[in-house]
């Protein structure tokens, strides 16, 4: 096993006066106690070893609150993926033949290892994500859920025995593992993204390398290194991060990776989808939203605000769930903006390890920068700020809780994701018009109404273009019900006993001859 390399303590100059602060120094401490934890690495895992970039370079983690560089860790590309392919082929053949309680067995072990360190694991979160602890220890749950789930369902893989239409023959349908999947993951969940593929994967005899982000590799790492005291053996799960293009060629390009599963931006989707045409690979994508949170006149107020509010601001309002439009129904309107703004102006910014803080810093300068844009574009259209609206006094990438009404559907607020702490108002007189707002658009995962009529919920739920609904709730996502979207939000289902269809093929066997003694 290699040494981790780990630079906790070389702290950018402009982030200097910040370190004095309480919060940062028990950071600090939190850090190198993280170091000194059995679950953490810095190297890629390929074949079960733990191994540097072949010439040696190297790409920082930094902690997004402070700037602090965490760790080094490896800046891999097309030779380390192609050895992480080649070991993912070859444990294929002997993980794939293991029985259904065997891989139960090891994933239960898994689940059992995570929980049992979910609070270095939280802490390594908040630490390279920037999210609350809370929220990161919830992150954890919710990532160890798909791997306890799917040790359960990989039991319950099934096949078919269809009656023959002759009658010396017997038909069935098989259901094997589609072989070694190319797993790329995002920042914004770094636990659970990966474990939502990786578990059902596993779970049917399928072998992975995963390609997790590069500003949030040190979980995945982790994730991985428990994975292996689990004993899942070596080449079962590899991890390689480094130079993201060249990785995502190698494994498009290899006839031997047989999918591709991805959550991330429509637009790399869409390069993943055409490049796996060259060896007609499967593929999951789970891209972004531009979800619609829909308040009826007839809402319960108080539900709607916490709904509302929990659905915009999880994560600082980076997910891809999270409510990008607020659309509410005129004679509400003015109530509604005037009490989600009081909730919103409650929510605590800071570092994720201070208690009490609701919002993290945004991941990085670019997703400010986004943010302002979109923000500056509904002003100049006449949209207006009734709270924030501006970068934190904190400095960093922290930005203000921001809630802005006259929102129309023409502005980059309603028609992109602001992936962003930001909370656009649009209005609407009837429900033929809501409807007609939220399905304008490209995307379709996740949507939100607020209502106390049934008869509207079923309605509007049929109505709505989208993979995932909420009901008078904002916190909609489990494992054991199924995740993603239509139109151009993605391909597949992550989650529930549908997941695991993603990593099977259908194999149809015809006996025939079957009268011969
Ligand atoms: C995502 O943002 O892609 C995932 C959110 C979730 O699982 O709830």
């Amino acid at each position: 096993m290699g040494v981790a390399r780990f630079a906790l303590c070389k702290i950018a100059s402009s982030t200097l006066p910040r370190m004095h602060h309480p919060s940062a120094l028990r950071k600090m401490s939190v850090a190198s106690d993280l170091k000194n934890s059995t679950i953490f690495r810095s190297q890629g895992l390929i074949g079960g070893q733990w191994v540097a970039a072949h010439d040696g370079k190297t790409l920082q983690v930094n902690n997004p609150s402070t700037g602090e560089i965490i760790a080094d860790v490896p800046f891999m590309g097309r030779r380390e993926t192609n050895d992480a392919i080649s070991s993912a082929y070859q444990a294929f053949n002997s993980w794939s033949k293991l029985t259904a309680t065997e891989r139960s067995k090891c994933l239960r072990k898994w689940y059992d290892l995570i929980m049992s360190h979910k609070e270095e694991l939280g802490q390594l979160i908040t630490l390279e994500q920037g999210k609350p602890l809370k929220e990161a220890l919830g992150e954890v749950s919710y990532g160890a859920s798909f791997i306890e789930f799917f040790a359960e369902e990989a039991k319950r893989v099934y096949g078919d025995i269809i009656p023959a239409t002759l009658a010396d023959r017997r038909l069935f349908v098989l259901k094997q593992p589609v072989g070694v999947v190319g797993a790329i993951t995002p920042w914004n969940f770094p636990l659970a993204m990966i474990t939502r593929k990786v578990g059902p994967a596993l779970a049917c005899g399928c072998t992975v390398v995963v390609k997790p982000s590069e500003l949030t590799p040190l979980t995945a790492l982790a994730a991985a290194e428990l994975a292996l005291q689990a004993g899942i053996p070596p080449g079962v799960l590899n991890v390689v991060m480094g130079n993201a293009s060249d990785i995502g060629d190698a494994l498009l390009e290899s006839p031997q990776v047989r999918k591709i599963t991805f959550t991330g931006s429509t637009a790399v989707g869409k390069k993943l989808m055409a490049g796996a045409a060259g060896t007609v690979k499967r593929i999951s994508l789970e891209l972004g939203g531009n979800a619609p949170c829909i308040v009826f006149d007839d809402a319960d107020l108080d539900v709607a605000v916490k709904g509302a509010l929990a659905a915009k601001f999880r994560n600082s309002g980076q997910t891809c769930v999270c409510a990008n439009r607020v659309i509410v129904q005129e004679g509400i309107y003015e109530k509604f903006a005037e009490a989600f703004s009081k909730a919103v102006q409650n929510l605590q910014v800071g570092d994720g390890f201070t208690e009490g803080v609701a919002q993290g810093p945004l991941i990085n300068e670019a997703a400010v920068q986004k943010v302002e844009s979109f923000l500056q574009d509904a002003l100049s259209k006449g949209a207006k700020v009734i709270l924030g609206g501006k970068r934190h006094s904190l400095g960093m990438t922290f930005y203000e809780p921001t809630v802005v009404t006259d929102v129309k559907s023409d502005m980059l607020l309603a028609r992109e994701e602001v992936f962003g702490p930001v909370a656009p108002l649009l209005r609407f007189k009837t429900e033929e018009e809501a409807i007609r707002i939220a399905n304008d658009t490209n995307a379709g995962l996740a949507a939100y109404i607020f209502t106390n009529n049934v008869q509207r919920t079923w309605r509007v739920s049929e109505a709505l273009e989208y993979g995932l609904v909420g009901v008078n709730e904002g916190i909609i996502s489990t494992e054991v019900a199924p995740f993603g979207g239509v139109k151009q939000s993605g391909l597949g289902r992550e989650g529930s006993k549908y997941g695991i269809d993603e990593y099977l093929e259908l194999k149809y066997v015809c006996l025939g001859d079957m009268n011969r003694e």
